[in-house]
């Protein structure tokens, strides 16, 4: 009796301590109705401060120590020097460079896809971006300033990829659908490995320290390699993290060195497509695995982020884990930040009076709890509240609890497989020092995770590879999906967006402009870029769609107000 109390007592004692070491970043710790809101147990008023804090290091990349930083006036120099046979403009232009036809940095934001700030700085969990310095910065969101040894530099942060303008209203956390990021790491290696630090001094005017900047960032970007995306939208950050470890030695810290990066070991992904998405924030809380695919299966995974973004970087990986020991209060606040994030409304952007229809709604949500429930979980609506007639329309559409599987789960529904296959070359971070003192492990998985559907309205064009263009069309057969689509910027809500099928205009109604450049054309024939799949047991059954167009447009709706 007394050795079965000792051994119950000790058990709980070993269990508390495991469960504090490894918080809940990992698989299998249940998922909370309602998500992780509060990952660290902070009072609301330490948590709102903490979010904004972490919203600032989403703007202002934080990772002092990074590994490539621009020195920033030899580069206002370099755009502002019209003359048209300055030697480094010349060799830009002879290498194609993007940079060469640049006259401002304002250009060169612009063509990296940034978006400006919002002209009000307001606090809230979907519409709430501060202003860094205090005031409406004259620069663009997802370009970050660093002063690193005395000089001044930039470098890209986390609100390039993931944050984005949504009919005129700013939103941190919603996927950039068109940045030029991976091109800036393509491009920008080929300036900085062409420009000799001696005649950068001599053109640019720099100063020591400048030149010290440049010195170190062109260091370190042999030992990084990016890769062009297929497509205007998707994100090679997979590849670029595996080309650039394959350019490093294969020991704990990835070691740089001249001949791992002279000779750089073979990588599959530098030829197979591994484009994804970026994700939205506000379904990080709703998950035990991370990544579209779920590989990510513990692990903090906003310092999972930060690792792979400086591994991109050609950082020091001894520098990196001691600076997550020193600034443990900022992977807090971003973690805050990312967790604490919410989705727009449909119904701050449209009438909802004109647009829902209650009965339609309802018969979306038996559809919808019937069929796509047990992979995308349950939204509690307010209009099946006792009291729902005492709120207002839009009040009663509402989500009152999303309840997500307890284990996240991953499912092969036939999507387009290159992404999740390539996870196969990312396994070797488990074998980095940093990836095991930070508890990170990666695990090959077959399939996606169906992604919560919080938001869903807003995060057109659907699936982990953007192919398909509209919900309408996720939820037709794949064989009737598309097979090409026109992309664009969601500026004007009547000209840029399908409210009916919620997704991109399509036929006649495609905007002119979108047609002029053939990037923003999204083409599904081409490798990685597939559009079947989630149709078969869907809503396919021996072969026959069981959707009435009826059926399918009630099934929009209820997803609208999710
Ligand atoms: C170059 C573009 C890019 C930048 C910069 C970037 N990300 Fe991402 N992010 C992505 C992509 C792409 C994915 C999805 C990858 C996948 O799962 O296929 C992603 C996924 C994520 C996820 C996981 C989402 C989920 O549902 O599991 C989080 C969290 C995240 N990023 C946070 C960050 C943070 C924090 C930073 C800054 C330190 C950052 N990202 C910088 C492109 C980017
Ligand atoms: C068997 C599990 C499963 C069922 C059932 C299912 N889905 Fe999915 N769904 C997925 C997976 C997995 C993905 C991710 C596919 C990808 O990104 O390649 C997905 C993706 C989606 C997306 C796109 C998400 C995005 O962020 O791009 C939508 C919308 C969607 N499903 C709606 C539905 C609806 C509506 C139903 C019911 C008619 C349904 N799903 C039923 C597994 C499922």
């Amino acid at each position: 009796m007394k050795n079965l109390l000792l051994f119950l007592i000790i058990n709980i004692i070993s269990q508390l301590s495991l469960a504090s070491n490894l918080m809940f970043w990992q698989e299998g710790e249940p998922v909370p109705e309602n998500g992780f809101q509060n990952p660290y147990n902070l009072t609301s008023d330490q948590l709102n401060e903490s979010v904004r804090r972490g919203r600032i290091h989403a703007l202002q990349y934080p990772v002092s120590i990074t590994g490539l930083i621009i020195p920033l006036d030899p580069v206002n120099n370099f755009f502002n020097n019209t003359n048209e046979d300055d030697p480094l403009k010349k060799l830009f232009r002879k290498l194609g460079l993007a940079f060469a036809k640049m006259n401002s940095l304002e250009d060169l934001m612009k063509w990296l896809g940034l978006h400006t700030f919002p002209d009000e700085s307001i606090d809230d969990p979907v519409y709430g971006i501060p202003y860094p310095e205090g005031k409406k910065p004259n620069y663009r969101m997802g370009f970050s300033f660093m002063e690193h040894n005395g000089a001044k530099g930039f470098t890209i942060s986390c609100a390039v990829c993931h944050s984005n303008n949504l009919f005129g209203k700013k939103i941190l956390g919603l996927t950039n659908r068109f940045p030029r990021a991976n091109m800036f790491f393509v491009k920008g290696k080929s300036a900085v490995t062409a420009a000799p630090t001696s005649i950068f001094k001599w053109l640019t005017d720099a100063t020591s320290n400048e030149k010290k900047m440049f010195a170190r960032t062109k260091e370190n970007i042999n030992s990084v390699q990016a890769k062009k995306p297929i497509q205007l939208g998707l994100d090679t950050s997979l590849a670029h993290v595996a080309l650039s470890l394959a350019h490093r030695r294969e020991d704990a810290y990835a070691t740089k060195d001249y001949w791992s990066y002279k000779e750089p070991r073979e990588e599959d992904l530098a030829w197979i497509p591994s484009e994804s998405k970026p994700g939205v924030w506000w379904n990080v809380k709703y998950k035990n695995k991370w990544l579209l695919d779920g590989s990510v299966i513990s692990g903090n995974p906003i310092l999972t982020n930060l690792l792979w973004n400086e591994i991109g970087r050609g950082s020091d990986l001894k520098e990196l884990e001691q600076w997550f020991i020193d600034y443990t209060d900022i992977v807090r606040d971003l973690t805050n930040a990312v967790y604490h994030n919410e989705a727009p409304h449909f119904t701050d952007f449209f009438s909802a009076k004109n647009h829902f229809d209650f009965g339609a709604l309802k018969e979306g949500q038996k559809l919808y709890n019937n069929m796509c429930a047990k992979c995308h979980g349950r939204y509690l609506k307010k209009w099946d509240l006792p009291d729902a007639h005492q709120l207002t329309f839009n009040e009663q559409l509402k989500t009152y609890k999303v309840i997500m599987p307890e284990n996240t789960k991953v499912v092969d529904v036939g999507t387009d497989a290159f992404r999740f296959k390539a996870m196969k070359s990312l396994k070797q971070l488990n074998h980095l020092a940093i990836s095991s003192n930070n508890n990170i492990q990666i695990k090959v998985q077959k399939g996606y995770v169906p992604p919560p559907l919080v938001g869903i309205w807003a995060r057109w064009p659907y699936f982990h590879n953007n192919s398909v263009p509209s919900l309408c069309d996720v939820l037709s057969p794949s064989a009737e999906r598309p097979k090409k689509y026109w992309a664009g910027e969601a500026l004007d809500k009547n000209t840029d967006f399908n409210k009916v099928c919620n997704g991109y205009p399509r036929g006649d109604a495609t905007p002119l402009s979108w047609q002029q450049n053939k990037e923003f054309l999204y083409n599904t024939n081409h490798r990685g870029k597939s559009n079947q799949g989630h149709d078969e047991r869907i809503f396919i059954k021996n072969g026959k769609n069981i959707l009435s167009t009826h059926q399918k447009m009630a099934l929009v709706q209820f997803l609208q107000t999710l």
